[in-house]
């Protein structure tokens, strides 16, 4: 049976969220796997209701789906609390349906400091460039989780073992933050055990071993997505260091996040947006600093789901989705925000790179990131297609011509078909082959 990888095959917000509300009908499982609350995965429902996710999975709007939290993922409990809390006020049931594992680490409050500290010195130093982190504290508490110093929710049982380490913890960081970073906003030890107590009754009913669980149901049969967050050019190993985020949303992460092993993953799905966006610094070949960008930005709504703020946009870069698809061994693409591009009278792809130095034309993506300021992207030009080319459409076959030979280049140019194209935010705005489908037991 179908456990699916859905994973972001550019810098973020390609819209993943939507594509597994999508998908989630047909879903017994939908599960976490990597990262934190620096994700934000927009929801439009049937009746136009629109709901951020930032921890919970994206199948929680549906009832037949069990919604699991896996050992990679970094917990917020203010986040996690506020979440559960904005499901069940929109008329769904978290309890019994929510899982969170034993082993997922802790997000405490000197990991958000240490983050928005360490970005405020990288911005005022001799490059003045930040990463342009979410300030979620993510960077951080996979740090701690790395340097075998993290806590995880299952240290929430053992009181006095949790203070202990508490204790050590917060006397390193004040440290840290006071002579390092000269901070004076230092933490309270008995204040975060205080509030972590409270955390750990309000988590309890939802805790558990989920590997265990996971496992269980690959053995069931049963039908199981994985939800990646952030998106491959922002992994740790893969993507365009170091301005990535701290954890692995590529395939493998989904495997050592989760505890489902790797021979039991069925297919790997990326979304893909129609142009490209990034939020924060670091390279991005194909951004447009010219109206063309800013008509994307207000077109495709592009502000952060997590911290508002504007997303750089740009042309779609196929060299680098083809690098991203090589490295999460994609079967097949969700195509998201195809609408945005009407309108344009032209639409560029960016298919290879030109090395300025010398004129070398590149195929390839590279994550060296002096290589990639020395290059141009080259494009190829696609006429573009009127502003309601799309309406009412629900049949690839019945797309006008010109929209056609965009995504047939696509196809080619990342060597993977289009399973699915998004054409608005809501749960029933894409084109969806039946082969996809099928893949899921969904037709
Ligand atoms: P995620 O982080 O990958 O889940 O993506 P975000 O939710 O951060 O950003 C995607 C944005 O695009 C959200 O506002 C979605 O509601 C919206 N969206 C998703 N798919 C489409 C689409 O096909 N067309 C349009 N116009 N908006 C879409
Ligand atoms: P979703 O799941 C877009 C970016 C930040 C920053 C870098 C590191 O909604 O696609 P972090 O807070 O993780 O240490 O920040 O990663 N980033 C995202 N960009 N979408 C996201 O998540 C992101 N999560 C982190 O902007 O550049
Ligand atoms: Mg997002």
């Amino acid at each position: 049976m179908p456990v699916t990888i859905v994973l972001g095959s550019q810098w973020g917000d390609e819209g993943k969220g939507k594509v597994v509300d999508a998908l989630a009908e047909g879903a017994d499982y939908v599960v976490r796997y990597q990262g934190g609350a620096n994700a934000g995965h927009t929801i439009r429902l049937p009746d136009e209701r629109q709901y951020v996710l930032h921890l919970i999975p994206s199948g929680i709007f549906h009832s037949n789906c069990i919604c699991v939290i896996g050992n990679g993922v970094v917990i917020d409990p203010v986040a996690l609390r506020t979440e559960i809390q904005m499901v069940e006020e929109a008329g769904f049931t978290v309890k019994g349906r929510l899982f969170i594992s034993h082993n997922a680490h802790l997000i405490m409050p000197y990991h958000r400091q240490l983050d928005k500290a360490s970005e405020a010195r990288l911005a005022s130093g001799t490059n003045g460039q930040s990463v342009g982190t979410t300030g979620r504290g993510i960077g951080p508490a996979y740090e701690d989780k790395f340097s075998r110093k993290g806590i995880r929710i299952v240290d929430l049982l053992d009181r006095a073992s949790l203070r202990e380490k508490l204790r050590h913890n917060v006397a390193e960081k004040n440290e840290l933050l006071k002579k390092f970073y000269a901070s004076d906003e230092l933490c309270d030890v008995d204040q975060i055990i205080r509030d972590y107590e409270v955390f750990d009754e309000e988590m309890d009913p939802y805790i558990t071993d989920t590997a265990l669980m996971l496992c269980k149901a690959v053995g069931e049969g049963k039908n199981i997505l994985l939800e990646g967050a952030q998106a491959a050019l922002l992994d740790i190993d893969f993507g365009t260091y170091p301005f990535v985020t701290s954890s692995n949303p590529t395939a493998g992460g989904a495997c050592t996040g989760s505890g489902i092993p790797p021979t039991a993953i069925t297919d790997v799905v990326a979304v893909v947006k129609a142009y490209a966006t990034r939020v924060g610094n670091g390279p991005f070949p194909t951004e447009l600093l010219d109206e063309t960008g800013e008509r994307l930005r207000a077109r495709g709504r592009e502000y952060g789901a997590t911290t508002g703020r504007p997303r750089r946009c740009g042309w779609l870069d196929a060299v680098a989705v083809r690098y991203t698809s090589m490295i999460n061994g994609v079967r097949s693409i969700a195509l998201t925000k195809l609408d945005v591009l009407s309108g344009e009278s032209e639409i560029k792809l960016c298919t290879k790179y030109e090395r300025t130095s010398d004129g070398k034309i590149l195929d390839h993506f590279t994550t060296d990131l002096r290589a990639l300021a020395g290059i141009r992207p080259i494009y190829e030009s696609y006429e573009g297609w009127s502003a309601d080319a799309l309406d009412g459409i629900s049949r690839r076959a019945d797309l006008p011509p010109v929209v056609e030979r965009y995504l047939s280049a696509i196809e080619k140019e990342v060597g993977a078909p289009l399973g699915l194209i998004s054409l608005g935010a809501g749960r029933n705005e894409s084109i969806v082959e039946e082969d996809f489908l099928a893949a899921r037991s969904l037709a």
